[in-house]
């Protein structure tokens, strides 16, 4: 089975911090991608602007080598001269006067087009272009502007920032990326739950016992120290991709996949979550910072090091016990956790079933295991459910876990397209589902405040844990004490 392209209209995209590590990586290939496959063609243009002067065609060979060294297909010269052809530069100063009106005066040639400004810039810059976009006459009806996370350091700035982009932009118009919401799996986990009867009338808490998801990653903080150490994974991960993975699992059916529809039950589940505060952080979360030792076989060093300041508190990793108190959900507790350096680079969501209420099979042997559903985002996606079996062949009845497996990989040919990709064309169609409303991050700082607050007052430090372990002992308390444990035992 492959995938099915459905082009979208000719298009300007401005990319803003063009010559910087985001558009390298993850923009120009996606767009990359996007054009070999024929989503669109060379009827649209890709803007890179930064402050530096440049000519158009040292710019092309900045792009060139970034498509060759993070692009998954530079092997078709003809497609990648093309795509260079759709690629312009104009130098543009964010804060300052210099560019604007050559960058309109480009525009101004496509005036009926769509046209998206990509804010791939410190997001202290965000406010000031979203005003000169403004001010310069370039937020035309079918302009959109993407702004990446972090939008903002708490809720105050994140206001900040929403209220001078939304002076300019309306709502329909903003799309804030959180790319974890472009993966495929994460995609299908609305596919499962609404589009089959099985699961729906088990999803709440008189059948799931509780629910894990956790984002594990090998990689420390690598160039990025000076976000990372201002940051930490609680801002990094949690407000964002781990808070929208459990509105994604514990969210009521919408009327439709109309983004507003699906934003509007998000957010109920945002602000159903249990405040977690001074009172109860001691107890309900756990913070990680990492020490020295090993990843993917080979020596590293701890974070104190990586980031270069001795006594930074900066935490790492991130264990939560989150509750949420609705009709659905109450008495289920979601058991978060992420972290940089640690064991493996997995993530998945996993939804752990209630026993069944009288068990048959005392005496034989095996015992009595949890149905589990694993939902598995990277690496491997695909989804497994275990089940209790009898073990095939004669003596008797013996019990066995096995697991109903759909890797994707293997059910579906050919590649699946990067989140970036999706995203991107979502953006150029408007097509806002899979982007966060306002509200929905501003509900999510106020989740995040209280807990960053409460770490604060605490004089604990982070508690250290050795690179290429699970993170901290704590992490594995916070959920044993509760009789249960974490996923990595199911292999
Ligand atoms: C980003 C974080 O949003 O997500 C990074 O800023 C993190 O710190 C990354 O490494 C993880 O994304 P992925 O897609 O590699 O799981």
């Amino acid at each position: 089975m492959t995938s099915r392209i459905v082009p979208v209209h000719p298009f300007d995209l401005v990319i803003f911090g063009a010559t910087g590590d985001l558009a390298h990586r993850k923009i120009f290939p996606a767009l990359y991608h996007r054009f070999c496959d024929r989503q669109f063609g060379t009827d649209s243009r890709i803007i890179g602007t930064s402050r530096r002067a440049m000519s158009v065609d040292a710019f092309r060979a900045t792009v060139r080598e970034a498509l060759e060294q993070f692009a998954s297909t530079t092997d078709q010269a003809d497609g990648l001269r093309e795509f260079l052809t759709i690629v312009d530069y104009v130098a543009v100063d964010g804060r300052g006067d210099e560019g604007w009106a050559d960058l309109k005066a480009h525009l101004d040639a496509h005036a009926q087009e769509v046209r998206a400004f990509y804010l791939a810039t410190a997001p202290d810059l965000f406010g000031d272009i979203a005003a000169k976009l403004g001010a310069r006459g370039l937020a035309s009806p079918l302009a959109r502007i993407i702004v990446e996370k972090p939008i903002g350091a708490d809720s105050a700035s994140a206001n900040a920032i929403n209220d001078r982009i939304g002076a300019v932009f309306a709502e329909r118009q903003i799309f804030r990326i959180d790319h974890y919401l472009g993966k495929e799996t994460v995609q299908n986990l609305m596919a499962l739950r609404f589009a089959n009867i099985l699961l729906e009338p088990l999803w709440n808490s008189n059948y799931i016992d509780h629910v894990q998801i956790t984002v594990a990653e090998t990689l420390g903080v690598e160039g990025r120290k000076a976000y990372y150490d201002h940051a930490g994974a609680l801002r990094d991960m949690v407000q964002n991709h781990i808070l929208q993975l459990l509105c994604l699992v514990a969210m009521e059916p919408p009327a439709s996949l109309d983004a507003d529809a699906v934003r509007d039950e998000k957010l109920k589940v945002l602000r159903s979550l249990d405040p977690i505060d001074e009172t109860n952080a001691a107890t309900l979360t756990v913070r990680g910072q990492y020490r020295a030792g090993a990843s993917n076989g080979a020596s590293v060093p701890g974070y104190l090091e990586d980031c270069g300041d001795p006594a930074s508190t900066t935490e790492t990793f991130v264990a939560i016990k989150a509750g949420i108190s609705n009709w659905r959900w109450t008495g289920v507790p979601f058991y978060l956790r992420t972290g940089k350096r640690l064991s493996e680079r997995v993530s998945e969501i996993v939804i752990v079933f209630r026993h069944v209420p009288h068990f048959l099979f005392k005496g034989v042997s095996g015992r009595l295991f949890d149905n589990r559903l694993t939902i598995r985002l990277q690496p491997d996606e695909g989804i497994k459910l275990w089940l209790t079996i009898k073990e095939p062949g004669p003596g008797g009845i013996r019990l066995q876990h096995v697991p109903l497996d759909m890797s994707f990989a293997e059910a579906f040919a050919g590649p699946t397209p990067e989140a970036y990709e999706r995203l991107l064309m979502d953006v150029i169609r408007g097509n806002a589902t899979l982007f966060m409303r306002r509200d929905e991050v501003e509900a999510a700082w106020r989740w995040i405040d209280p807990i960053r607050n409460a770490w604060s007052l605490s004089v604990e430090p982070p508690r250290p844990y050795v690179a290429g372990s699970w993170g901290p002992a704590a992490s594995v308390a916070l959920i044993e004490r509760d009789g249960r444990t974490w996923n990595e035992d199911v292999a």
